[in-house]
């Protein structure tokens, strides 16, 4: 089947930059959210993204123009009915991805493909909330996605060799470079490799060992890294970490390793951050 319409469920962060990958690689896109505020929140990140792009002469004004005609954002699920491959980047939580993947499976056709942006999910637990678990894979992109190369395309146990082959083939018209993760691990390859890391970083600071800068700092300087664990979680947002650690914890044989430190917690607790915005961990120091 041709793809030329994708369906990208959640236009926050990362769903809105998928959304303008799709869009600048051609695809028509239908971007979804489930309030008009964060569907238009989403158009703005692309707008301004694009913006820049233009200022840089990246992008000429009139393909930015195209590029954002492309893009659909509808509150009404029902829309993606009409999609030929839909992309989910809703909230991290694996009973509303299944909710979510239970109503696609309702509404698209059987032979469309559905992946999930999961960072750290189960791909099997979330196909089989479907009737076309072969049909379903892990398609996961990196923040911020118009300028992250990667994508890890995350087979489950019932994904067919079909399916891992539209999806990598996809993700290399969207301008990205996949990698197959082979089995459905939790976090895949990238976050399994990095939480150590930050969790680490995070109990030096509380072991006054160093100040988050100074970790930042010797990260960059003493790893090459473009940027420090605490810089990461900045742009990332620690609710996220803080969901991937507990993840792993339970689905990795409860080991102390994953186990979230209490500065973490803390700044989860102190409600600092809401949902969307930045954590400020120089400011917490
Ligand atoms: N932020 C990152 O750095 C990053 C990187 C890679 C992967 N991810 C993953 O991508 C997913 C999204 O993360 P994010 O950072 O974009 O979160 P976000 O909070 O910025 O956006 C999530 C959006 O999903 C919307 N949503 C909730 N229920 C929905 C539904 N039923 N249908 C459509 N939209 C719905 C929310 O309203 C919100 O706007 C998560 O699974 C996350 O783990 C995040």
């Amino acid at each position: 089947m041709e793809i030329e319409k994708i369906g990208v469920l959640g236009a926050g962060t990362m769903g809105s930059g998928i959304a303008q990958v799709a869009a600048q690689a051609g695809f028509q896109v239908v971007m979804r959210d489930i309030d008009e505020r964060f569907v238009k929140g989403g158009l703005a990140a692309i707008d301004r993204f694009l913006a820049r792009s233009v200022e840089k002469e990246k992008v000429t004004p009139d393909e930015k123009k195209a590029i954002l005609g492309r893009i659909k954002g509808v509150v009404s699920i029902e829309e993606i009915g009409a999609a030929d491959f839909v992309i989910e980047a809703v909230l991290e939580d694996l009973e509303l991805k299944k909710t979510v993947f239970a109503e696609l499976d309702r509404l698209c056709r059987p032979e469309v493909i559905f992946t999930s942006n999961t960072s750290s999910m189960s791909i099997t637990e979330i196909a089989a909330a479907t009737s076309r678990p072969e049909r379903v894979a892990g398609m996961h992109f990196f923040n911020p996605t118009p300028l992250m190369k990667l994508v890890e395309v995350i087979r489950g146990f019932q994904t067919s060799d079909a399916t891992i082959q539209v999806v990598t083939d996809l993700a290399r018209k969207m301008g990205k470079e996949p990698i197959q993760v082979k089995k459905d691990s939790p976090g895949f390859v990238v976050n399994r490799v990095l939480m150590p890391h930050v969790i680490e970083a995070i109990r030096l600071v509380e072991e006054g060992v160093a100040s988050m800068e100074d970790v930042d700092k010797a990260v960059k300087l003493g790893l090459n890294y473009p940027m420090g664990p605490f810089e990461l979680m900045d742009l990332t947002g620690i609710d996220i970490v803080s969901h991937v650690t507990d993840y792993f914890f339970n689905e990795l044989n409860k080991e102390n390793k994953w186990v979230a430190p209490q500065l973490l917690k803390s700044m989860i607790r102190a409600n600092r951050l809401g949902r969307k915005t930045k954590a400020g961990w120089y400011e917490y120091e």
